[in-house]
């Protein structure tokens, strides 16, 4: 392992390489983790100057792969927000994530779209309307399992408790699930068309997707719920109906959590054979994470690597890149490349701290970069209905005042070569 006061740029030969997906080159194995910052600031979804700075930073500080923060991808998901999100199920978004796509692209690096088919039970209508969820179970935050600083934030921000105790869901007929599902796949074909070089689909951490898979949630008793086959069915689905509408050329990766970590809930072992199938499926990567709302500790892991062993065996059960969270030391990064635990590390707050961490380390300079330090003041402001901001960086979240950050010029691609989603079969005029 390299060591932190001697580091040369050869010691990072891994973590520096490029990597392949279908075709698509990334500069090293540097993401920028998904994270829902809230500088979208209002419930209507649209990008603005803020958010495409924030990106330009973290491509221009050297992230060879940029994924967005998740985009509600149909109206009912964005009935039921965070607190605020981006959408993308009209034409309407297109123009603000092609900016998006444009400015990740603009700086050199490549940019996958995170797309949710919904929250279920962890959205919030903020009006009291009930949110839809495989089965009618409530979510209840257990304070034992949230991480680092998150007691002292509820005690400070009433508003956190919201969050913390969920609204009543209504169970989801089986013709909504299929209305959703396909709404949902033909909403990634504007991803697609926004020029965005892949999708994530957003199915880890008790959302949507996660509740399907989990036995605490889904109490179903038709074809979504009981045997794993049935509790998989809703997001073997989605993968499929949106694998069509994008057609089998793009990219297309899932991230999920690697383990529920709660009694009864999904185990290590059935997310490995979920990885499986959607591997076999033709899913071209997988993203890793961790826990759920009520395991909120391993979603935000307060240690350095903590998903690495879990990746292991994520590597060892699929044969496609596995991307890994939370490793923000740039040796254990080196290390788990190097010793094949993930291909791609990814890094959410991290990026908060020090956008400039891939180029620092790309140069060697690794005493220079500003480590976080897991206080989650950053995910106490988003929990409590704020935007992000980080104790160690005065700039995040105010990117769009700084030049630096705003895309350069770029040569432009002739609409007739630009991405475009495949045709779809033709519908029957007596349909
Ligand atoms: C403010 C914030 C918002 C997040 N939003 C998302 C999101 O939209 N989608 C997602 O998959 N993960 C989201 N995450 C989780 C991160 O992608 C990442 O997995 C997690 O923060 C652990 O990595 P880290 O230790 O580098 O922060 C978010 C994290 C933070 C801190
Ligand atoms: S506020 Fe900054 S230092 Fe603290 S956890 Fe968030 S990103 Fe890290």
């Amino acid at each position: 392992m390299a060591d932190k006061k001697t580091a040369k740029k050869g010691d990072f030969k891994n973590l520096l390489s490029p990597i392949e997906i279908k075709g698509v080159e990334i500069r090293n194995r540097i993401a920028l983790a998904p994270m829902n910052t809230l500088m979208s600031l209002d419930n209507r979804g649209y990008v603005n100057e803020q958010i495409l700075a924030y990106y330009g930073a973290r491509a221009k500080g050297g992230c060879g792969l940029i994924i967005t923060e998740c985009v509600l991808g149909t109206r009912l998901a964005a009935r039921f927000p965070y607190t605020t999100n981006l959408h993308c199920f009209n034409t309407s978004h297109l123009p603000g994530l092609f900016e998006v796509a444009e400015t990740i692209h603009a700086f050199g690096s490549v940019g996958f779209v995170q797309m949710s088919i919904g929250f279920g039970r962890q959205g919030h209508s903020h009006t009291g309307e009930h949110p839809p969820a495989p089965s009618v179970v409530p979510m209840m935050i257990k304070p034992e399992l949230m991480p680092n600083g998150f007691g002292k934030a509820i005690e400070a921000h009433p508003q956190m408790i919201e969050r913390a105790m969920g609204e009543m869901p209504y169970e989801m007929t089986v013709a909504e699930i299929r209305g959703e599902q396909d709404e949902f796949a033909n909403s990634c074909r504007f991803a697609m068309a926004a020029q965005f070089d892949g999708i994530e689909l957003h199915a880890p951490h008790g959302y949507l997707e996660h509740q399907f898979l989990s036995p605490i949630t889904n109490r179903r008793t038709d074809l979504y719920g009981g045997s794993l086959e049935n509790r998989m069915r809703f997001m073997l689905e989605v993968y499929m109906k949106v694998r069509e509408s994008v057609g089998y050329d793009y990219i297309l990766g899932v991230r999920m959590s690697a383990d529920e970590h709660l009694p009864g809930g999904i185990t290590h072992e059935e997310a490995l054979e979920v990885a499986r199938t959607l591997s076999a499926l033709g899913a071209d990567y997988i993203h890793l994470s961790d826990g759920s709302y009520e395991a909120l500790k391993y979603f935000f892991p307060d240690e350095d690597g903590a998903m690495l062993e879990e990746s292991a065996n994520f590597k060892k059960a699929v044969d496609v890149p596995v991307i890994c969270p939370s490793v923000h030391d740039p040796a254990l990064a080196e290390e788990a490349i190097a010793s094949g635990k993930c291909d791609i590390v990814s890094l959410g707050r991290q990026m908060f701290t020090d956008p400039e961490w891939g180029n620092k380390v790309a140069e060697g300079r690794i005493d220079d970069i500003t480590r976080c330090l897991r206080c989650n003041e950053c995910l106490m402001r988003t929990a409590s209905g704020l935007p992000v901001r980080c104790i160690r960086n005065p700039n995040t979240g105010r990117e769009k005042y700084i030049s630096e950050y705003h895309r350069p010029p770029q040569k432009l691609t002739p609409v007739t070569k630009m991405r475009v989603p495949p045709k779809l079969p033709e519908m029957k005029e007596d349909f």
